[in-house]
């Protein structure tokens, strides 16, 4: 039984492995309707847990169709409707769940949440996003370049912004593929020291650049996120968008980085402010291929989770 609990706590190569099994699962779909289940149903008889203490529609709906894919069944709960929102513990809603369900994905606030939960579960259970890091996205993420571009490794990885829980997972992801990675934004959103630190203990090249200009000479993928999460303040709002107006990935942006670059984003995205329109729907954009990516990810994930 394993946790997909982050990318850092999973080895290269069963990483590896599950980008091999969700592009195989994929290719083997092919053009075939959604609602078509796989030649193989790995996750026949099991029922599979997602609960939602934020919003969501792409980490929701692709859990949930994936599971279905694969011959299982869904319970999707709201973690304010459960009594996990009305004072029961974590240990004891993780021990519960686990006599009904063989498989926990929880999108949390703290990502203590997702530790007792992981803890105290006899299941495993996979993070679907918390404040610190968003590792199933990653995972799409990669799969999703290599798929335009080969091998990630040795690549120059760019991000404009935030240093939110996204860019924390691609720093995972840059110790444990082997690329590169730069963050550009205003020194008041740096992210956390310990994720620069331990991708470079791994060998690879981390580097904040202020100019973000400077910073996508070379890149071979620039990527950004919403400048306010799901678990800023709003009162945030305004400040944050003064400080990373300078970062907004725009065509001008764009036209530093290599001319075969990548664009990405996790969405959901706010439109003309993080990145334009004109960026999102152009040339250098698979951000749609990266949203249906979490679907075979994630399907790859679970059949790790469970080794089936
Ligand atoms: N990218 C992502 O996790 O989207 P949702 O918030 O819609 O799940
Ligand atoms: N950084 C964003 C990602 C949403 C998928 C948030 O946490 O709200």
């Amino acid at each position: 039984m394993n946790n997909f609990l982050d990318i850092n706590k999973t080895s290269p190569g069963d990483l590896r492995r599950i980008i091999d099994d969700a592009r195989a699962m994929k290719d083997a779909r092919k053009d075939a309707p959604k609602g078509m289940p796989d030649a193989e149903q790995p996750l026949a008889g099991r029922m599979v847990a997602l609960i939602f203490e934020k919003p969501s529609t792409r980490t929701r709906v692709s859990f949930d169709v994936g599971v279905r894919q694969m011959g299982g069944q869904t319970l999707v709960l709201s973690g304010s409707e459960m009594q996990l929102g009305h004072g029961e513990t974590i240990a004891d809603t993780a021990r519960v769940m686990s006599r009904y369900v063989d498989l926990i994905m929880i999108r949390t606030f703290e990502e203590q949440t997702l530790l007792e939960m992981a803890e105290h579960a006899t299941v495993p259970v996979i993070n679907g996003l918390t404040n610190r890091t968003h590792p199933c996205q990653i995972m799409a993420d990669v799969m999703t370049f290599e798929e335009h571009r080969g091998p990630i490794r040795g690549r120059k990885v760019v991000w404009s912004g935030d240093g939110n829980n996204v860019f924390a997972s691609f720093a995972h992801a840059a110790g444990q593929f082997g690329f590169d990675l730069t963050f550009t934004g205003p020194e008041t959103l740096d992210p956390e020291q310990v994720f620069l630190d331990e991708a470079r203990a791994k060998g690879v090249n981390v580097t904040i650049e202020r100019d973000p200009a400077k910073a996508v000479q070379g890149a071979d993928l620039v990527v950004t996120d919403t400048w306010v999460s799901m678990h800023d303040p709003v009162s945030a709002r305004e400040r944050r968008h003064n400080q990373l107006r300078g970062y907004q990935v725009n065509e001008a942006l764009m036209s530093q980085a290599k001319p075969d670059a990548l664009f990405m984003h996790c969405l959901p995205a706010h439109r003309d402010d993080e990145a334009t329109s004109a960026v999102m729907d152009g040339p250098h954009s698979v951000i749609f291929d990266e949203a249906e990516n979490r679907l075979h990810a994630q399907k790859a994930i679970m059949r790790w989770c469970l080794g089936v």
